[in-house]
């Protein structure tokens, strides 16, 4: 939401930073904009569209210089427009501000320092910031006169402390060429520590191709880099962050042959998966460990009731978990929106885990839900993707997804992935609590191994999967529908189709379906059924019999072998056997590649889908 990138250093800033924008774009793609300081003038080029038209507009009339900042904007206050695109100046025009986040006070600010004299271009709550900045550095110079870093950094904190909301902000100042200003709150922000040379960035994707070595910021830190050093300041006082080291590569974020990312994404799965499995999978056990998980065995036993938290895709994850974890491991499971938590004050009982799902680890109705649950005591587990992101570091233990950058707006290896830990979590569990012998564990082991070959399999039958969405790419609404394990299923089918080619889907538990969607089954209104050999099978057979009689068109995603499907299904999809409780791995990859292709036909833009935006750190 908002993807922030600052430069400072020796070569030219202008490339470096339309290049780290391009790999932000994903989160938000609206607007964009760019300051870079020249022989003491700073020179702001902004305008709404794509990253790529500022890119154009940049090499007709160039802007030279070593320091700069820039921003791909999502708007959250004014229309996207140029005018409103970051970044902005303050009144005296000497401060340039690009922002992710929401000024929630930003009128009353905006009201106060309008009555100071101060005029606002644009209608945006960052203006107002960069105001707010500006005037508290002005009353320091009026009293001490030249512009030092350290009244800068003093003016930033000043002004935050008066700022309601969230930010994660890149400034810098017309009379300090050598110096790149970054602080947060409630949005993420990351230094990356070059040679001769620092970065700012919302997050580690635009600084990986020149730096592995990285500061994540905390909420309330306030940074001045220089292309030497650093420096970190939390409260007005001095402080330390260790430096991390990113684990993968810039090549790993790099779209390659694919067309799209969320293609790339979707062929990842496989890989990705083996290589999870290979390293936690303990098969003479017939059991898990965990790398990093650092929740030990005893707390773990007293464990005896899980809340699982998300949103979005990571809801839907969350849900499989629910149905997978109270099979394997007989523990209530509840699953809970993010954004309906947080506000709710519901009761957490003594020994419940609060387990967010999150691929960014930066979703702010996630990290409120739990910090709300921290507050009353819980014990907290953060599924996450980002390494160093704010769920990550706010849980008391992690588990990594390991899908790697996540780019396509759509996810889809991260919720193979979130899927992928959390049944592994339900068999630690369920292994733990005695719920599964270590022969059923071992069983189960050696099925969780054939996964990833199974999933190739799917991925063979692609072309299969695009003939089939020829077909129907022009209907105008779906429906989904799977029971128990499939049932999330269904939903992020639906949420795949809707995202990406703005077609109407919903997802529904099969049976549910007499209750209402049944109304919309008609010649022209195609059903997607997954309909696995499970032990659902035959009653959701009668529910195909019902879209059937109705003469809906339906594409069912069914098991090799199953002939009967063939008679009742307009088209089929074959995915190989399984166990019910692994059918998620399976069942969801033909749906994700249903919405690809179906979305490619229509035209639209499968990576960046409009308003959507991939890490939403704002309410
Ligand atoms: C946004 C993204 C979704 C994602 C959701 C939750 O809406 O577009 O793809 O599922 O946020 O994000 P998280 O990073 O917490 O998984």
């Amino acid at each position: 939401m908002c993807g922030i990138v600052g430069y400072v250093g020796r070569k030219e800033a202008t490339p470096l930073l339309i290049e780290g924008l391009r790999r932000l774009e994903y989160r938000g793609y609206d607007s964009a904009g760019i300051c870079v300081l020249t022989n003491g003038t700073l020179h702001v080029r902004k305008q709404v569209g794509r990253v790529e038209g500022l890119a154009q507009s940049l090499k007709t009339k160039p802007v030279k210089g070593s320091l700069g900042i820039s921003h791909t904007r999502w708007a959250t206050h004014g229309l996207p427009s140029d005018i409103n695109s970051h970044p902005h100046l303050d009144q005296s025009g000497k401060v340039a501000l690009v922002h992710n986040g929401i000024i929630e006070n930003y009128t009353t600010l905006r009201h106060r320092l309008q009555r100071l004299g101060h005029r606002f271009l644009s209608q945006t709550d960052t203006e107002v910031l960069a105001h707010l900045i500006g005037h508290h550095l002005d009353q320091a110079l009026a009293r001490k006169g030249e512009v030092t870093p350290e009244r800068v950094t003093q003016a930033i904190f000043a002004a935050t402390r008066e700022v309601e909301g969230t930010y994660a902000i890149a400034l810098m100042h017309q009379g300090l060429p050598g110096h790149l200003f970054g602080a947060r709150r409630g949005s993420p922000l990351v230094v990356g520590l070059g040679q001769d040379e620092n970065f700012l960035a919302s997050d580690v994707s635009p600084i990986v191709a020149h730096t592995r070595k990285v500061v994540y910021l905390h909420d309330g830190d306030i940074v001045t880099l220089t292309n030497k050093d650093f420096a970190l300041q939390a409260r007005g006082k001095a402080i330390q962050r260790p430096i991390s080291s990113v684990d993968w590569s810039a090549e790993e974020a790099e779209r390659g042959k694919h067309p799209h990312y969320m293609l790339k994404e979707i062929f990842e799965q496989p890989g990705r998966v083996a290589e999870v499995l290979r390293r936690t999978l303990r098969p003479a056990k017939g059991n898990v460990e965990f790398e990093e998980m650092a929740l030990k065995p005893k707390e773990l036993a007293k464990i005896n009731r899980l809340i699982l938290v998300g949103c979005g895709t990571s809801w839907h994850a969350a849900l499989v978990g629910e149905y997978v974890i109270e099979t394997l491991a007989r523990l209530p499971v509840e699953v809970e929106y993010g954004s309906e938590m947080r506000y709710r004050g519901r009761p957490i009982e003594k020994n419940t885990l609060i387990v967010s799902i999150s691929q960014s680890g930066e979703t702010a109705d996630t990290l409120a839900a739990i910090r709300a649950a921290k507050a009353q005591g819980a014990r907290t587990l953060g599924i996450v993707n980002v390494v160093g992101s704010t769920i990550a570091r706010e849980s008391d233990a992690d588990i990594y997804m390991r899908a790697g950058p996540e780019i396509g707006v759509a996810s889809t290896k991260a919720f193979e992935m979130q899927v992928l830990q959390l049944t592994l979590l339900g068999i630690a569990l369920a292994r733990q609590r005695g719920e599964l012998s270590p022969a059923a564990g071992r069983k189960l082991v050696r099925e969780l191994q054939t996964i990833p070959g199974k999933i190739e399999k799917i991925l063979a039958g692609d072309a299969h999967l695009r003939k089939i969405s020829k077909k129907y790419h022009q209907a105008t609404g779906f429906l989904y529908m799977g029971r128990q394990f499939n049932f999330p299923v269904a939903l992020e089918g639906a949420l795949k189709l809707k995202e990406i080619s703005y077609i109407h889907a919903e997802g529904y538990p099969s049976a549910e379906m007499k209750h209402g969607p049944i109304a919309l089954i008609a010649p022209d209104f195609p059903s997607v059924f997954v309909v696995p050999r499970d032990a659902m099978y035959d009653k959701n057979m009668s529910n195909v019999e019902e879209i059937r009689a109705r003469k809906g068109p339906i594409i069912a995603v069914a098991t090799e072998g199953d002939a009967e499907i063939k008679h009742k299904a307009s088209d089929v999809i074959y995915i190989p056997q399984t166990l019910d409780i692994l059918q998620p791995l399976l069942t969801v990859v033909p749906l994700q590649l249903l919405a690809y292709h179906i979305a490619v036909l229509r035209g639209c833009d499968v990576d960046k889908p409009r308003n959507l935006a991939k890490s939403v750190t704002v309410e």
